[in-house]
Order: structure tokens, then sequence, then C-alpha cells
């Protein structure tokens, strides 16, 4: 039997490389898309020839709690329990922190960190219940180094990582694993976006002088979502090029 997935933000640069990764290895994903974006998920769906079985869209804001705790329950009544939820919406609203507005702060907190406990928390009792299962959060680079305009990222991406050791250390003796991949500079629109010039001045501190491909970050989500990874839980793993080791 195939196990169930559930991805946020499953339609952009790295969420369609793990969704991709994880219906190749027989997953069924749960694939989360915000409010609102109903025709680009389906055209999305289409696009990569998607069954029904393999990818099926839910409609989630993942910075709205309530919303978050109903459709959950709800997936879960008719799908069955998450085996593996893999947290990866993300945005970013980078600007000097002395231009930081207060809404550009909280967009980012809810978005990137708040959500972990809106979308974990309705699926974790079950996981637990079940004794075996997987919590892989997509963190950054930037959570771990600090970057230049985004003191809201950084502090959401890092507050991931603190997140993530928590909750290993609670959710271990049920058989369920709290991970973090931390990629670094990949080549998703999120990252192509940048002024150039900023882009090109990133790209020259990378020892490897690339942009990451999203599907080597999806093979990192895929290792700590397999059986040979049972024994690594609270951990950092980053995939960055050597642009920060720690
Ligand atoms: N370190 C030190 N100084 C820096 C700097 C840095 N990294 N970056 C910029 N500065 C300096 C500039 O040299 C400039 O100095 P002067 O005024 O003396 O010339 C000053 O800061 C202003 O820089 P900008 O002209 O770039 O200012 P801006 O207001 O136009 O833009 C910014 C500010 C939006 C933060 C822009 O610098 C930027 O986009 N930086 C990149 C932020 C970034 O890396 N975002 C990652 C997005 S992708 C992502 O987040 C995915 C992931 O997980 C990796």
């Amino acid at each position: 039997m195939s196990k169930l997935a559930l991805v946020t933000g499953a339609k952009g640069g790295i969420g369609t490389a793990i969704t991709l990764k994880l219906v190749a290895q027989n997953y069924k994903v749960i694939a989360t898309y915000q409010v609102g974006n109903r025709e680009s998920a389906q055209e999305w769906h289409r696009e990569h020839g998607f069954t029904d079985n393999q990818v099926q869209l839910l409609e989630l804001n993942v910075n709205d709690p309530r919303m978050c705790s109903e459709r959950l329950v709800q997936v879960m009544q008719q799908e069955g329990t998450i085996d593996l939820l893999v947290n990866n919406a993300g945005i970013t609203r980078d600007k000097v922190f002395a231009k930081m507005t207060v809404e550009q702060w909280q967009e980012v907190m809810d978005t990137n960190l708040n959500s972990l406990f809106y979308v974990t928390h309705p699926l974790f009792a079950a996981m637990c219940e079940k004794g075996n299962g997987r919590i892989i959060n997509i963190s950054s680079i930037n959570g771990v180094k600090g970057q230049y305009g985004q003191t809201n990222y950084a502090a959401a991406k890092a507050g991931m990582i603190g997140f993530t050791k928590s909750l290993a250390l609670e959710a271990a003796r049920f058989g369920v694993t709290v991970n973090v991949v931390a990629p670094g500079y990949t080549g998703t629109p999120m990252v192509t976006a940048l002024r150039p010039d900023v882009l090109d001045s990133i790209t020259a501190q990378i020892p490897l002088k690339r942009l990451a491909k999203p599907e080597e970050v999806a093979a990192c989500v895929a290792f700590l979502a397999s059986d040979e990874a049972g024994y690594i839980t609270g951990e950092t793993l980053s995939v960055n090029g050597g642009q920060y080791m720690q």
C-alpha cells in the first residue's frame, strides 16, 4: 500500500521537486496550495500529468489556524493518517530592518514559522498513535547564518530549527522523527527573482559556484523520509554547496 504524504506549498519550486520525487517513490501526496490559487494549482496538476491517486490538491492557507485544523482533520478522516509531513510553504518579504513594516514581519512569521504549529498540530497525535511517521521542515541556509535584508525570514527559518529539535525530543518515543532540510540558494522563482547583481554576488560566494537544483533538495527529503534514515532525528541537513558550514 502506498504511503500518504502531505506537502505544503507543493507547487513552488522546491515543493514541485519534492512532490515529483515522492510520487516516483509511490507515495500518495496531498499537495496544498493557497486559497485563491485553485486554477494555477489545477494547471500544475495537469502539467505534471498527476493522477488523483498520486496527487490530491488541497486548498489551505497555512497561516490560518482554524482552516488548518478543520481541513486537516477532514483529510485524515478521508485519507487516513499522514505518514510524512513536509512543511515546505514559505515566502520572502526582504527589506533592510530599518525599512521593514510590521506587516512584512508578520506575514513572514505567520507563513514560515507559525504555520508549523497550525499544520503539524492537527496531524501529530494520529502520527504518534500510529507509532511511526516523519516530519520534515524546510528551513534555509539563512536561518542558520543570517542574511542582510532578511531579519524576518532568518528569524522564522531559525525558529523552525528550534521547533524541530524540541518536537524531535517529544516525538521520539512514538517512533516519529522530526528533521530539517536547510537548502542554500536554489534555482527556483523565489531566488531567480532576486536583483541580478545581488544574485551574482551571492553565487560568487558559493564554493560550488552554482545554485542548488530543486531535485537535490528533494533527494534529501526523500532520504530523511526513508526507512534507512530511521535513526536520524532533530537534525539539520544542509544542502548549500558549501556556502555555510556548521
Ligand atoms: N552585506 C553587507 N552590506 C550589504 C549586503 C550584504 N549582504 N547587501 C547589501 N548591502 C549594502 C549595499 O552595499 C548597500 O550599501 P550602500 O548603501 O553603502 O551602497 C546597502 O546595503 C543597500 O543595499 P541595496 O542597494 O541592495 O538596498 P535595497 O534597499 O535596494 O535592497 C535588499 C535591500 C532587498 C535586502 C537587497 O539587498 C536584497 O535583495 N538582498 C538579498 C536578500 C536575500 O539574499 N534574499 C534571499 C531571497 S531567496 C531565499 O530567501 C531562499 C533561501 O532560503 C536562500
